[in-house]
């Protein structure tokens, strides 16, 4: 990576003010809906999201599939899926509906996000209260909007996300449950009498569950979905989604062809394999419950538009988002429309090209590739709410937050730090270039997100580092005893790769030093659970008590987990036969989908456990005892 620039380039820092800071309404009172038009107009064409020095030269709105290649199909290509609405419209023809709603931590309160297809004509409403009955306080919030493609005039009302609307209600009281209803504006049906409850307060010692996930979609989720909703009418308190959330990003099942051992893949017009040479993991069968479908055994049951995928999916999760607060840290797949192309660059043909069905001679994506909505996080950006901003962090990219006996600390593992796998334009400059050619960028280009003052190459430049030093100092541990960090790559692998190296570069030390008692992350999509390690990876055997019990060590060494195994489109990941696993690993489970439920009993003591996605129950677990607190 070159560059060594001052600081963050200003193509970014637009993206930031697009979000931060918020829009500068008066968020308590409402204003005439044009005027509010106006206002989200304003902000819209004053701020882009995105660089576009260089063209969009693709089709107007790419459709992953070549069989039938309309937005709303005919049926002779890959199926249409419909998840319900968050809110169930009145009428049989709504003209705007609540399609998601989502909850999310603030400090002293929460964050209820919800999504339409059309704007409100008004300011967004949360009409709240102690009891059901007695709604009467009412917040105000604002509205955010993007050009996605195909925009929600092409889409079903009830299956179509445009309107980004998110409420801040604050000064609540911790570990209580709240009523609320979103009020119907501009055709929307009025919701439901639903609740929430807030965090427990630092340092309230009540025990409590809550659900770990990552590497989520909506393909070969089916049992991880079933269990983690069960979990969450069993009490969990919240969940927590380390990155790659949707994997709208695999659009493109119906455009690529399956050549090679990538699962995301066209067949022709059959919705079986064809002869010939394909992984013989594309023969394997699904675990029980989930369902087959077309592009092979292992994959695409999901949208061939990009936009669609992410409705989709935050419809399909919202029986958990709007039960209890969904936390979210960004994941590769956040970041583009792509991440490579297939066998023949047919994605670098059609999006490059604008050709349907057809080869270039070499891979050729790079940031201008993707529509400019589906760059830069855009899509992540507006369709959650991390407290960020409340936290010293960063919007939904850096953030920390408390719950009972637990600092919670949330690290992004994408951009904002040297060799990050996303890379900023200043990585790809040459020479005394200010910005870089279309050719020098790639398709994932993203970032940074905070400000970058000093030298690329150095990690306490970054602003997230610095919060991450300030975040950390502040913990008060005779609050929260349990500190734990998740960012969504590992630092450690059986599966070893480069940005391993630069992940622990960057933070390994900082997190050491400080105490952190766990760091959980995904991204390789299986379960992993190391023995305890200190820097350099090494195994810290003083901590081990047995195979399921290991003893925190403060300064000395964390429990690391890839916990990735929740299930999506590319199914599995597996060392090859002639891969080893290494002796950092206790425990690899290459088979199974699931989640992970961490249970804090009190100041010295916390369970993990893997809940199976096909109804076995627990598959793995493990007690994490403070130092000095129990003898053996
Ligand atoms: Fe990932």
């Amino acid at each position: 990576m070159a560059g060594e620039a001052v600081l963050a380039g200003p193509w970014q820092s637009l993206t930031q003010s697009f979000f931060w800071p918020k829009p500068s309404v008066d968020m308590k009172t409402r204003v005439a809906g044009a005027a509010l038009c106006c206002l989200l107009a304003a902000l819209a064409e004053a701020a882009p999201v995105v660089d576009t020095t260089y063209a969009y030269t693709g089709p107007a709105i790419p459709v992953g599939d070549w069989v039938d290649p309309t937005v709303n199909g005919n049926g002779k290509g890959f199926p249409r899926l419909v998840e319900p609405p968050a809110v169930a419209p009145s009428t049989k023809n709504p003209t705007n509906n609540v399609n998601v709603i989502q909850l999310s931590y603030l400090p002293n309160g929460i964050n209820i996000h919800y999504q339409t297809p059309f704007g409100l004509g008004e300011l967004p409403t949360i009409m709240w209260g102690t009891t059901a009955g007695k709604l009467d306080n009412a917040t105000h919030g604002y509205t955010h909007t993007y050009d996605r493609t195909p925009p929600c005039s092409l889409v079903a009302v009830t299956q179509c996300s445009q309107f980004f609307h998110d409420v801040q209600v604050t000064g609540l009281k911790p570990g209580t449950t709240y009523y609320y209803q979103i009020p119907g504006a501009n055709g929307t049906t009025t919701s439901p009498v639903m609740k929430f409850t807030t965090a427990l307060a630092a340092g309230d010692e009540t025990p409590f569950s809550m659900a770990v996930l990552n590497d989520m979609g909506y393909t070969n989720a089916a049992g991880t979905f079933q269990h983690l909703t069960q979990a969450v009418d069993e009490g969990v308190a919240f969940a927590w989604h380390g990155g790659d959330l949707s994997y709208a990003d695999d659009w493109y099942s119906g455009i690529l062809p399956c050549e090679s051992d990538w699962p995301v893949c066209y067949n022709g017009t059959s919705t079986q394999l064809p002869p010939g040479d394909f992984p013989s993991a594309y023969n394997d069968p699904l675990p029980e419950g989930e369902v087959p479908n077309q592009g092979g055994p292992l994959g695409g049951d999901m949208s061939v538009l990009y936009e669609s995928n992410w409705d989709l999916w935050q419809q399909w999760i919202g029986k958990v988002t709007n039960k209890v607060p969904y936390m979210v840290i960004p994941g590769n797949h956040e970041a583009a429309c792509a991440e490579f192309d297939g066998p023949g660059n047919p994605l670098t043909a059609y999006l490059d090209g604008d050709q349907s069905n057809a080869t270039a001679a070499n891979s050729s994506l790079t940031y201008y590739s993707c529509p400019p909505s589906q760059r830069n996080f855009t899509t992540y950006q507006h369709r959650f709410y991390m407290p960020g901003d409340e936290t010293g962090g960063v919007g939904n990219f850096w953030y920390s937050f408390d719950y009972g006996m637990v600092h919670f600390i949330a690290i992004n593992g994408e951009t904002d730090f040297p060799n990050s796998p996303e890379y900023p334009f200043e990585a790809d400059l040459k020479g005394n270039e200010t910005h870089p050619t279309e050719s020098q960028t790639y398709v994932t280009d993203s970032g940074p997100f905070g400000a970058v003052n000093g030298s690329y190459s150095k990690v306490q430049s970054y602003q997230q580092y610095q919060w991450l030093v300030k975040d950390l100092a502040n913990v008060d541990r005779s609050k929260t005893p349990w500190v734990i960090a998740m960012s969504h790559r590992p630092m450690y692998s059986s599966e070893t790769s480069s940005y391993q190296t630069y992940v622990r570069n960057a933070f390994e030390a900082l997190l050491l030093e400080n105490n952190v008692d766990m760091y959980l992350s995904g991204h390789i999509h299986w379960y992993e659970r190391l023995w305890p390690l200190g820097a350099n990876g090494t195994i810290d055997s003083t901590s081990i008590v047995n195979n399921n019990t290991y003893l925190t060590n403060p300064g000395k060494s964390m429990t690391h987990i890839i916990n990735g195994m929740a299930g999506n489109i590319e199914s599995h990941s597996f060392l090859d036969a002639d891969e080893p696993i290494k002796n950092i690993t206790n425990v690899l489970d290459q088979e199974h989908y699931g989640f992970s439920k961490l249970t804090v009993l009190n100041a010295t003591a916390l369970k993990w456990d893997f809940i199976r996605g096909d109804g076995a129950g627990i598959g793995d677990s493990l007690t994490l005892l403070k130092k000095g607190c129990y003898n053996f």
